[in-house]
């Protein structure tokens, strides 16, 4: 298995204290989605995306990596091919856990972006809609994640990763989010091997040919320790 492809999504992250997005109580329970996870909704009241956003920057800033993180980075360290991670999160745990190799396909919390000159910069922990960008001085400030309706980032990386993929895994992502959901079918008709691993069944488990379900704190390292020692 030379070529190891990871998707994560929120459940990674969900033992390290921060929300996920559809488990009960979850933020789509908190917030409409349509206000604070959409172009429309940060042009009707961007100070409201700024709020959602600078509380979950706050909250990620004060979380630390997991042992499912740092089970990741190991592997990354040791497997004896290429590993290539792609998360739907916006934290920065798999970075702070030792992960170099991570594609932020729906953008990062860390990120800032001027929608009016498309400028990147580094963002402050608290964001408002009228800092000045640093390159254009233009009161245009987003925070630089992928809203709904909008292309994911490092498509370019992605694609080819998915298609060369001997082994694809997907770890704590209810696999309801296109093109992330399509996958482990796009990457098992490749003849790649399919593996899931999540608290509980996705909606797309049936994609799967291998699946272990608990705490990725717990599935995670003992799956790591299986690919290692094979
Ligand atoms: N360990 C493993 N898996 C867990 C844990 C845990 N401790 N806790 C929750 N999970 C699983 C849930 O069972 C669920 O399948 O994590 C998944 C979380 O699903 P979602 O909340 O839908 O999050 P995610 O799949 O990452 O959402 C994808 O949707 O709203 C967009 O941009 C947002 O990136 C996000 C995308």
């Amino acid at each position: 298995m030379n070529k190891i492809v990871i998707l994560t999504g929120a459940g990674i992250s969900a033992e390290s204290g921060l929300g996920t997005f559809r488990d009960e109580g979850g933020l789509w329970a908190q917030h409409a989605v349509e206000d604070v996870a959409t172009p429309e909704g940060f042009a009707r009241n961007p100070a409201l995306v700024h709020d959602f956003y600078n509380a979950r920057r706050a909250q990620a800033t004060g979380a630390r990596p997991n042992a499912a993180h740092q089970a990741l980075a190991r592997l990354e360290a040791e497997h004896r091919g290429e590993v290539t991670l792609i998360t739907q999160n916006v934290d920065d745990l798999h970075e702070r856990a030792g992960s170099r190799n991570v594609l932020h396909m729906h953008g990062e919390l860390a990120g800032a972006l001027c929608h009016s000159c498309g400028h990147r910069w580094p963002a402050p922990v608290v964001m408002h809609a009228q800092d000045p960008c640093p390159a254009c001085r233009a009161p245009a400030t987003r925070p630089d994640v992928v809203w709904f309706g909008e292309i994911p980032y490092h498509m370019d990386v992605i694609d080819p990763a998915l298609t060369e993929a001997d082994m694809f895994v997907s770890i704590g992502t209810s696999g309801q989010v296109y093109p992330a959901a399509a996958y482990a079918q796009h990457c098992g008709r490749l003849g790649a091997v399919t593996v899931e691993l999540n608290l509980e069944p996705s909606s797309n488990s049936r994609d799967f040919a291998e699946t272990h379900y608990g705490p990725a704190t717990q599935v995670v390292p003992a799956w790591v320790d299986r690919v290692l020692n094979t």
